[in-house]
């Protein structure tokens, strides 16, 4: 009897032990999931409020924002801007569409209005909510895009991806400072690292914060924006789509990814490049698209947005197939500037060398930048003109009708790089360096990437830093 009873009480004794044993094991992931629904809750309050700029910016805003699943209603009251404060009589509301979405939080709530019928380059003040008094946000300005194809402004992000509350927020605040007055942000993709974490998303409207709700945005996604559902197929991030109202006129399935803007003298052309270079079939169509998107237009300038470089700035990075699809038609359809990220080091180039006599281009001007905190290694190949390792930037950009002016910041608010295109009458630009003379370039291997080199590895970086420093003293010595 007493060693029955034994038995079961060590029978009793083992499933306690695997009780606790599981507890302790699962432990971890538990606090994590409470951790993770500890950052940025939502509220009946919207927040993550964001204007993007749709097809038509001169008479349209698209305007999203999130809340608790306690907001039912999608609504957007707007007006003239004001100085005055009683602006209530003058105020339309429109209705949007809401978007529950599952996320950490649980259910939430993402809501979308696209105002239309808006007035070219004229200032607008609106608020978002459920239209009861409690859920409001408070009043915003924007501006809309002038029809006519006058001069205008932008700030370029790179990569943001980490860090980013703590991090990444500097860059973008700093890129605000420096030209409040830019009509939009670009962000070149891997906006955040792992496209479906809650608390990315809400560290990266923490770092915007009120700027996301005056200037519009356009980004295109990049690597970071995708997973793999269990088939292994691509999916975008659940967050994109609601988070953005970007245009819906590029290839079929690839909304708000691939599209262009035409801003006031300007095209805009923002591709997708985790799926050109994951998807044949993808690919083949965005090359189509981005074929007849770059011929059939009569803007004076044009702007290519892609997240992968096709030159790249980092060491050991190549994307030759896409660069031999695309830089012909780049160069057939005189692209004058491809904007990029993905390589974590700022790069600035032709595909061919400058110096006396080179100046008329007969490409585009590339560059690569990144506004967040992860750092590579230069490749310091021949396309480049001026590099930076171990340093956040940010980007601003200005287009007249025949200059456009190019600067990069470092995030400590120097300038690091410029250039200047002068635009031809047969749609060929000239090339004019403006880099400033007392920024040494800054091209040191960043401190994290340089413990993990082989020997190997570093004799190749110092004969590439010799190449380079060599070039650029030849083309110096030309004038170039
Ligand atoms: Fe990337």
């Amino acid at each position: 009897m007493s060693t029955m009873i034994r038995t079961v009480a060590h029978s009793e004794d083992r499933y306690i032990y695997v009780f606790v044993l599981l507890t302790l094991a699962f432990l971890p992931i538990r606090l994590l999931a409470q951790d993770e629904a500890d950052f940025y809750p939502p509220s009946i309050f919207p927040d993550r409020i964001i204007l993007s700029l749709t097809q038509d910016p001169s008479h349209e805003m698209g305007i999203n924002w999130r809340t608790s699943t306690e907001s039912e209603h999608s609504y957007v009251e707007y007006g003239k801007a004001s100085a005055s404060p009683n602006i209530r009589l003058a105020v339309k509301s429109k209705a949007g569409e809401l978007e529950p979405l599952e996320t950490e939080h649980g259910l939430v709530h993402y809501h979308s209005v696209i105002l239309d019928a808006l007035n070219p380059n004229t200032q607008y003040m609106y608020r978002v909510g459920d239209s009861t008094e409690l859920g409001w946000s408070e009043w915003s300005h924007f501006r809309t895009a002038d029809r006519e194809p006058s001069g205008f402004s932008f700030i370029y992000l790179g990569d943001a991806q980490n860090n980013l509350k703590s991090m990444w927020s500097r860059a973008v605040r700093a890129s605000f400072s420096t030209k409040p007055d830019a009509d939009f942000i670009f962000h070149a993709g891997d906006l955040i690292d792992h496209a479906d974490r809650d608390r990315e998303w809400g560290e990266w409207f923490y770092g915007g914060g009120w700027i996301f709700r005056c200037l519009p945005s356009i980004a295109c996604t990049g690597n970071h924006e995708y997973s793999r559902d269990p088939d292994r197929m691509h999916q975008i991030s659940k967050y994109w789509g609601p988070t953005f109202s970007l245009p819906r006129n590029g290839p079929k399935g690839m909304d708000e990814t691939v599209y262009y803007i035409d801003y006031q003298n300007t095209r805009f052309i923002s591709l997708n490049t985790e799926l050109y270079l994951t998807e044949k079939e993808a690919a083949q169509r965005q090359l189509r698209w981005l074929k007849s998107t770059l011929k059939n237009h009569d803007q004076k300038w044009t702007v290519v947005m892609m997240h992968h470089p096709i030159y790249s700035s980092k060491a050991g990075r190549d994307n030759m197939h896409m660069r031999n699809d695309m830089q012909p038609l780049f160069e057939k359809y005189d692209v004058d500037l491809v904007l990029q990220g993905h390589d974590h080091t700022y790069g600035r180039g032709t595909n061919m060398p400058l110096g006396e006599g080179q100046n008329i281009l007969d490409g585009p001007m590339y560059v690569v930048s990144v506004s967040g905190p992860k750092m590579y290694d230069l490749s310091l190949e021949e396309w480049m003109h001026r590099g930076a390792s171990d340093a956040q930037l940010y980007q601003v950009v200005e287009i007249d009708r025949a200059k456009l002016v190019f600067k990069a910041y470092l995030v400590t608010g120097e300038l690091y790089d410029s250039f200047e295109l002068h635009k031809m009458s047969d749609g060929k630009s000239i090339f004019v360096d403006a880099t400033p003379a007392d920024q040494p370039e800054l091209l040191e291997v960043p401190e994290l990437i340089r413990q993990k080199y082989t020997a190997g590895e570093w004799k190749m970086f110092k004969e590439r830093f010799a190449k380079y420093k060599a070039r650029k003293k030849a083309e110096r010595r030309q004038g170039g």
